[in-house]
């Protein structure tokens, strides 16, 4: 066998590798659960809780009869159903592997060596990742001390190399969200042959009639792009379904850069069942928001300082002491996610879960 191996692109060398949330599974079988220990439940992915529909699985079921055959490539039934429920063009929306597959696609449309991808720190996970497997250089703008973007700040951080921002809102892991005027302000600082891609997949779960919908803001600017996902208030994570609206050239670009077939029919067919059903998936999003600010509301009274969140998570600044309490977590039943050395981030769950985890916080907090 020869000695050498294949040659891999140098920017490949070192990037983060993305944590998927620990499943409830291995945290059990870590916490003993197999050996008679607690039930864990998973409150590590921003998943939602809640089962399929009835409709839905009805839907995908029928659809999984055919999947000897690929898909749709163009998502045709979908894309016509979103184009009619926000008013765009077929022509202004691009489907994906979920969202963050068209968040790659996004940057591989404009970004390479040499040029740089702007956005918050502490922000979603993937974007260094996919930032660094384009050859482009990440450009970090720490959150503010109350956790929200710095939007000044990334505006000062635009050279002649920038070609994308991130503005997550709200923002993954915090919850915290950017408001109208200061994104309009920061949006008139940003030049036109910028990209800002709004990456609205909590959009469902905001409650704060301040926030833009990112679809107004796209409708008045030609260089934002809004990206939207099915995993979460719809409940489809698994069947990785997400779509971007956005204005050509830029929408033409995600069609040259998408994986064909890379939709799956159930995944299509179960987006459609979705908007459909869609009273039906907002009214648990309406119950998972009660959920939260009971969550919120118990952590505050416990004397735990939480941002104000608009997703379905919340944020805690664990500092040096979060490993051990996400270790504390898995041992009374739910697993959380954590980022060593900052803080947690937590899901909101079935509500036996966030019990758990609102006694599991009370007894930790009289140690701090
Ligand atoms: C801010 C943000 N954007 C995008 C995604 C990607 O979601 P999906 O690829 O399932 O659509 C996530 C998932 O956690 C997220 O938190």
């Amino acid at each position: 066998m020869s000695e050498t191996s294949p040659k891999l692109r140098a920017e490949l060398e070192g990037i983060p590798t993305y944590k998927p949330g620990r499943s409830a599974q291995s945290a059990a079988t870590a916490a003993g659960a197999a050996a008679g220990g607690p039930v864990a439940y998973k409150l590590s992915s921003n998943e939602n809780p809640y089962p399929p529909l009835p409709s839905v699985l009805e839907t995908v079921t029928a659809a999984a009869g055919s999947f000897n055959r690929y898909p749709d490539m163009m998502c045709t039934s979908l894309m016509n159903e979103l184009a009619d429920r926000f008013g765009v063009p077929v022509s202004h929306l691009s489907t994906g592997t979920g969202s963050v597959g068209v968040a790659q696609q996004l940057i591989q449309a404009t970004s390479g060596p040499g040029d740089e991808v702007i956005y918050a720190w502490r922000s979603f996970e993937a974007y260094p990742i996919i930032t660094q497997i384009s050859g482009a250089t990440s450009v970090q703008v720490p959150l503010t001390p109350g956790e929200v973007h710095d939007l000044d700040a990334m505006a000062d951080a635009i050279t002649d190399r920038t070609r994308l921002i991130f503005v997550c809102n709200p923002n993954n892991p915090t919850g915290t969200v950017v408001r109208r005027a200061e994104l309009e302000r920061f949006l008139d600082r940003v030049p036109g042959d910028v990209l800002v891609v709004l990456d609205e997949a909590y959009r469902e779960f905001i409650r704060d009639a301040e926030v833009p919908d990112g679809v107004q803001v796209y409708r008045e600017r030609p260089n934002v792009c809004v990206l939207r996902t099915f995993s979460k208030a719809y409940g489809l994570a698994g069947l990785r379904v997400g779509f971007a609206i956005a204005h050509e050239p830029v929408a033409a670009a995600l069609r040259k850069t998408a994986v064909p077939f890379g939709v799956s029919q159930l995944a299509q067919e179960a987006a459609i069942a979705s908007l459909r059903a869609e009273d039906e998936l907002l009214g648990r999003v309406g119950s998972l928001v009660s959920e939260r600010t009971r969550v919120a509301e118990g952590l505050r009274v416990q004397g735990w300082t939480v941002p104000e969140t608009q997703a379905n998570f919340v944020w805690l600044r664990l500092g040096d002491r979060t490993a051990e309490f996400a270790g504390v977590c898995e041992q009374a039943g739910v697993v959380i996610r954590p980022f060593p050395g900052e803080g947690v981030r937590v899901t909101i769950g079935e509500s036996e879960a966030n019990d758990i985890f609102l006694k599991t916080t009370e007894s930790f907090r009289k140690d701090l």
